[in-house]
This record gives structure tokens, sequence and C-alpha cells, in this order.
């Protein structure tokens, strides 16, 4: 599932609208009835209005099958070229996101020291809830 999931990260990757930073990002959410969902990064003239990768896929997941969405694992890349990947981490605002619809999702990405793993409540501890 890890590959499968990353496989479809790298793909949508290619979809990004990034003219300003040329930073595509792509990203795969698997649901806890096995759908998976993909976005890429959509920047702005105005920089601050950009969609990440990871927000994307959960707001397409939503838009598709409704509110009762269930995150068990998301996997992101990032790269300036295609053919080649950086560390990439969700920012902290989609930590956020993922910890609202996946409060016990697990993250694949790529680290400063290679492929990683991690629970989204390990990068984002204390992650806000309203109820
Ligand atoms: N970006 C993402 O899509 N996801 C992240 O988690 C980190 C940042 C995008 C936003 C912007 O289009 C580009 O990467 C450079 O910041």
């Amino acid at each position: 599932m890890r590959k499968r999931l990353l496989r479809s990260a790298r793909k949508v990757m290619k979809n990004a609208y990034a003219p300003f930073s040329h930073f595509r990002v792509g990203a795969a959410i698997l649901t806890s009835n096995g759908k998976v969902f993909v976005g890429c990064n959509v920047e702005n003239s105005s920089y601050g209005m950009t969609n990440c990768a990871e927000r994307t896929a959960i707001f397409s997941a939503i838009a598709k099958d409704g509110p009762e969405l269930e995150i068990r694992a998301v996997a992101v890349v990032g790269s300036p070229d295609i053919d080649h990947q950086v560390p990439c981490s969700p920012c902290g605002a989609c930590r956020q996101v993922i910890f609202e619809f996946g409060p016990r999702a697990v993250i694949f990405y790529q680290g400063k020291k290679g492929p990683k793993q991690s629970l989204i409540t390990d990068l984002l501890p204390e992650g806000f809830r309203l109820k």
C-alpha cells in the first residue's frame, strides 16, 4: 500500500501548477474504505492563495464522497524537477487538516536521510479539535 500511494503521489505531482516556486508536490490519501484520492499543489499570483497537494487530495475526496472521510494514510512527494525527489514532509497547515480526518493516519514522505513514515500525531502533537 505504501508503494501504491507513493506511485500515485509521484504521478499526480506532474499535474502541479507551480510556476512561482517551481516546486511540484503530489499527495495520495488512502481512506478507511480502501479508496485512493490524489492531489497536487496549485499556486496563485497572489501567493497566499496557494493550495498544497495534501489539502487538494483531501478536499477532492470530500467533494467526491462526502464529509464522512476517514484518512488511514497519506503519501507526499515533492521535487523541483520531475525525475528526482527531495525531502518533503507536510506543512503545518496540512498536518492540521490531515489530523481532522485522520487522527491516527500514517504519513509516508521523504526525510532528510531517506524515506520516512510517521504518525500524524508525531508530526502534529496536540492537534487542535473543536469536537
Ligand atoms: N507545498 C505543498 O503542496 N505541500 C506541502 O506540504 C509543502 C508545500 C507546496 C506549496 C507551494 O506550491 C510549494 O510547495 C512551495 O512551497
